[in-house]
């Protein structure tokens, strides 16, 4: 395929087919860490770049995000090709790696947040941060624009033109509620009866509950952060909560046993597939999200140390779920 630009190639992730129950229930992993930044962000950042209001200042083009993650990663290349000053406000705790990659697609990071290790407190002093900044600059505002739903209508067709309306159950991580509320929208208008899940880590308190550290990177919302207007509830029929541990037990045992390297979000949003297709009819079609790539996460998730040093226990996902993988049939997709 000849693309003409980079951002050609957001989109048109494959989907992959995992037979369960021994084919009586079918899950499939929409692997959106194909896309050129590593993660599904790459489609909101586009259409929060694209729907942005002219300019206020005729000279720069300057854009703001409060974003550790993904979404710094996709806005700094979508900004590369559109010639935008874009800035990420990322917190004391961010990974090397991620700073490095706003770097390199010539944007700027600037550091804020406290040093106490309290995610909820990084997040009130990247705000506090936003303020300083907002003169001049277009704040892209994550949590509450639309644009970020709406970036996710291009991922529910390509589901529906792969699967048809034939989806049961759509589970997704949820931070922003971006992919979760825009795909879901979407997807209800052609399957009403779609059952929608969103899975949050142990210590967010999106679908409430009590708030605490969670390592699950760039999903959920910590204890004294706004929930944001993206997070549409009427469209989500039940939440679900994953721990650490479990989140990343799946990620290990993807990577070993089906070569597949995933990020936590991923890890705890297929936890909860699996969970779901345990109890779901035969015949139901479950359809998760892949978030982003585990290489992203090697010197965390992904070392034994660092999980040490964090308190995480991994387990045997096989013991656990072993009645829904083991002795899966070599069954083609149909
Ligand atoms: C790895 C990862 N998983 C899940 C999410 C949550 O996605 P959303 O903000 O669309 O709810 C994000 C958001 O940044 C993310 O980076």
């Amino acid at each position: 395929m000849i693309v003409n630009s980079i951002l050609e190639t957001i989109g048109h992730t494959p989907l992959l087919f995992v037979p369960l129950r021994g084919g009586e229930v079918s899950l499939y992993i929409k692997l959106e860490m194909f896309n050129p930044t590593g993660s599904m962000k790459d489609r909101m950042a586009l259409s929060m770049i694209d729907s942005r209001p002219a300019k206020r200042n005729q000279h720069t083009d300057d854009i703001v995000e409060s974003s550790s993650g993904n979404t710094a990663s996709a806005l700094a290349m979508i900004s590369a090709v559109r010639k935008i000053n874009f800035t990420a406000l990322m917190d004391s705790h961010a990974s090397p790696d991620k700073v490095l990659t706003v770097r390199a697609f010539g944007s700027k990071v600037q550091i804020v947040g406290g040093d106490d290790g309290l995610l909820a407190t990084d997040m009130r002093d990247r705000e506090a941060m936003r303020k300083s900044m907002e003169e001049g600059a277009y704040w892209t505002e994550q949590h509450n624009n639309p644009a970020n739903a709406r970036g996710y209508v291009g991922l529910a067709a390509e589901l529906l033109e792969d699967l048809g309306p034939t989806i049961t159950h759509f589970v997704c991580a949820i931070g922003t509620g971006g992919s979760l509320c825009g795909c879901a929208r979407q997807l209800r208008m052609h399957i009403p009866e779609l059952e929608v899940i969103g899975v949050e880590p142990v210590g967010s308190i999106i679908f409430g509950g009590q708030g605490g550290p969670y390592h699950q990177s760039g999903t959920g919302t910590p204890e004294g952060a706004d929930v944001g207007m993206v997070i549409d509830y009427d469209v989500i029929n039940s939440g679900r909560k994953v721990t650490d541990d479990m989140a990343f037990s799946v990620c290990h045992y993807l990577a070993k046993r089906h070569g597949l390297l995933v990020g936590g979000s991923t890890g705890g949003a297929i936890h909860e597939a699996l969970s779901v297709a345990r109890q779901a009819p035969i015949g139901s079609r479950i359809v998760t999200l892949a978030c982003d790539s585990g290489t992203k996460y090697l010197d965390t998730i992904f070392d034994p140390e660092w999980l040490l040093s964090h308190g995480i226990q991994t387990v045997d996902v096989e013991e656990h779920f072993g009645d829904l993988i083991d002795n899966m049939p070599v069954a083609a997709h149909r």
